[in-house]
């Protein structure tokens, strides 16, 4: 795990964050528009530069977290967020973290592992959810023609992982991502099964 870290942390060094939006995804945020209960816990892991963390502390939930193993891309956000509370930000492996959250927010974290990993990654966000707590956001519904990250998939194969730990509330193609993701992207929310 420590090259994976590694890795990354050299693309925000050598600035190629080529998968960063440079603000936070409306997808993401329209959701959050129907969130009326601020101190929920939400988690955004891989969060990377984490413009969504920065949007959604800026329209006051309080207990938002920012989990990601890259030193430095912790480092620009502590930069650009200096009044964001230090607790809340988590460098470490989401792998090994340890806590409950109402909420876990994903955009292009999924997408950095392999899939053999997918499971993995099913079983610990289930692990970090309170009973009946949601995944929100997006994963890839294209398949890309190069080695990733980033790993695509399709419904069918996000249905076979996510059925046995959460009720599918919704996964369908998202009507507004970003121009060059359109049509490339579904939108998720489910609700862990209690
Ligand atoms: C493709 S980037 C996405 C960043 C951000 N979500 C975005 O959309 O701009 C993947 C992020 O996940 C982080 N990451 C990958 N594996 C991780 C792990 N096991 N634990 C913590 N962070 C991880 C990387 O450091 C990187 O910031």
């Amino acid at each position: 795990m420590k090259d994976r870290a590694e890795y990354w942390n050299q693309q925000y060094i050598n600035q190629a964050t080529g998968w960063d939006m440079g603000y936070a995804s409306p997808p993401i945020m329209k959701y959050f528009a129907s969130v009326k209960d601020k101190s929920l816990r939400i988690l955004i892991p891989g969060g990377g530069y984490a413009w969504e963390v920065e949007q959604l502390w800026k329209l006051g939930f309080q207990n938002v977290f920012l989990l990601d193993f890259s030193h430095k891309a912790l480092t620009l956000f502590r930069e650009r967020v200096p009044n964001f509370p230090e607790e809340q930000i988590i460098e470490g492996d989401f792998f090994k973290h340890e806590s409950k959250y109402d909420i876990i927010v994903e955009q292009t974290f999924f997408s950095s592992f392999e899939p053999s990993q997918r499971g993995k990654y099913v079983e610990q966000v289930a692990c970090l959810l309170m009973d009946g707590g949601k995944l929100v956001g997006l994963l890839f519904n294209h398949e890309f023609t190069f080695s990733g990250p980033p790993y695509g998939g399709n419904q069918e194969e996000y249905l076979k992982l996510f059925q046995p730990s959460f009720h599918i509330k919704t996964m369908e193609l998202c009507h507004n991502s970003i121009k060059p993701r359109l049509g490339r992207e579904l939108f998720i929310l489910l609700y862990k099964e209690t």
